[in-house]
Formats: C-alpha cells, structure tokens, sequence
C-alpha cells in the first residue's frame, strides 16, 4: 500500500495540500479589485472595528522611536495603512501577501494615502526576510487560507525580535444563541449572493464562508501558538465569536 497523499480543506472540499494554494489564488486574484468593498458590504462595516481592535494592541509608538510592523497575507494593505495612521514617524510597516493581485490594489491605496508602505509578494510558509527583524507581525483574515499554518506560524516566530508581538485576527465560532442560527443562514445565503452581484463570483465567497467553519476553534488555535512557541498566549471573542483576537509573544 503506497502513503496516503496528504490532504486539507479548501473550504468543505478535501483537497491534496500541494493544491490548496492554487485554488486560494485564483479566489484572491478574481476578487481583488473588489476586495475591500466587499468587506464593508459584507461584515456592514464591522471589519474595520475588528481591525480597530488589531491596531489597538499592536499599539505602535507615538513618537520617533523604531518600531516595524509585518503585516502577513497583508492583501490590498488594509490593516498596514491603519498601523501606519496610528504609529508615529519611527513606525515602519511592510506588507507580505503571496498574490500580485491584492498587493498591486495595496500599492496604489498607499500611493493615495501617500504612506511609505514595503509590499513584499510572498507566501508566509517561507518568508524572505531575515531572523528578529520585527516589533511586531500581524495576521488579520490570511491565516485560515494558508496551506501549512504551522509553517508560517514559526515564520512569523522567526522574524519577530526577542519581545516582539503576533497578533492574529480570524474568524472564528458564534457562541451566542440564536446569534448562530442567523450567522449560518446570513453566511450561507446572503453572502455568496453578494458575492456574485459585487465581485462576479459567488463561489470565491462560498469558499470564504466555508474555510471560516473549518478553521481551527480558538483554544486550539491558541495551543498551534504554544507549540510553535510563543508565550502568554491569549485570545479575546469579538462580536459574540465571529471573530477572535489571538496574542503570542516571542519571549
Ligand atoms: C481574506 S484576505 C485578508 C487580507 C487582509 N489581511 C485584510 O484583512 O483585509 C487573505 C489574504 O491572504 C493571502 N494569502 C493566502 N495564502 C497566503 C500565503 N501562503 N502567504 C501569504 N499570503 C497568503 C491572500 O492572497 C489574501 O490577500
């Protein structure tokens, strides 16, 4: 009997691992353009209060002093461009996101927002960037869409500096009864139909809603942080679950 080839989820499909980040391309590079609407009409603002959160805990310094931020799965730049409003003029941030696509939409929003954002096209189960070279790495939404997520949960270890901070936004399980019931008919219904209608392509978002039940709940989301070896894990429920805030550091 020859080994099984590993497999994953690609939302409720069983996929072998080695495809899975194909498939979470093409839904990035076909929603791209359309991205950050989206997220507005879906989430009906909320996003941004989550990435609030996000932002609040990175807590960039004020001042001149050094401090670099690395956004992972960075996209279209959205949780950078927050860093860099909130941080003072030693705050530099850099985008890391494996797709063209998303990035050339973060390029240009922070051409708008004239901000000096880096944005590196690449995939976060293998950074190229060096050991201990940040204050602080974020992931907001991108770590559910990764293949090997404890590969890129040691990256992210690696490059943070001794006393640097991982912050993982994802979404997460709705605890609150009765919250459930409308999440599940809201997610599974009225999102791939908008989906179609903004973006072209219900099926981007049915993967979306999909991945969301597959990942991870939070307690063993935080024991993957543990054992990648972070230290004072912590996570924090937002909006009754949808989302969950997690906390390591490299101590
Ligand atoms: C749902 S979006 C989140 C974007 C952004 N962080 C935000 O909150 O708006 C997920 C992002 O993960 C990126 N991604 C998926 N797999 C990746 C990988 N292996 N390495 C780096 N980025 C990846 C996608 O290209 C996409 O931009």
């Amino acid at each position: 009997m020859g080994r099984a080839r590993s497999e994953t989820d690609f939302g409720f499909r069983r996929v072998p691992l080695s495809d899975k980040q194909a498939l979470v391309d093409d839904v990035f590079q076909s929603v791209a353009a359309r991205y950050d609407l989206m997220n507005d009409l879906m989430s009906g603002g909320l996003h941004r209060a989550w990435k609030e959160a996000l932002v609040t805990a990175v807590n960039p310094p004020k001042g001149d002093r050094p401090f670099a931020l690395l956004d992972l799965a960075g996209g279209t730049g959205d949780v950078a461009l927050r860093v860099a409003d909130a941080g003072g003029p030693g705050t530099r941030v850099t985008v890391a996101d494996i797709n063209r696509q998303m990035l050339a939409v973060g390029r240009e929003r922070a051409k708008a927002a004239r901000r000096n954002i880096a944005f590196v096209e690449a995939n976060a189960e293998s950074l190229p960037l060096p050991d201990r070279s940040f204050d602080s790495v974020t992931i907001a939404f991108g770590i559910r869409n990764v293949p090997r997520i404890e590969a890129a949960l040691a990256e992210a270890y690696r490059v943070l500096k001794t006393g640097g901070h991982f912050l993982c936004l994802e979404f997460s399980a709705v605890d609150v009864p009765g919250l459930d019931a409308f999440y599940d008919l809201y997610s599974f219904n009225v999102i791939p139909a908008l989906g179609r209608v903004v973006t072209g392509d219900a099926e981007a978002y049915r993967y979306l809603v999909e991945s969301i039940r597959r990942f991870p709940r939070p307690e063993r989301f935080a024991q993957m942080l543990r054992d990648a070896g972070f230290r004072r894990v912590s996570f924090q429920r937002l909006t009754g679950g949808v989302v969950a805030l997690h906390s390591g550091w490299r101590l």
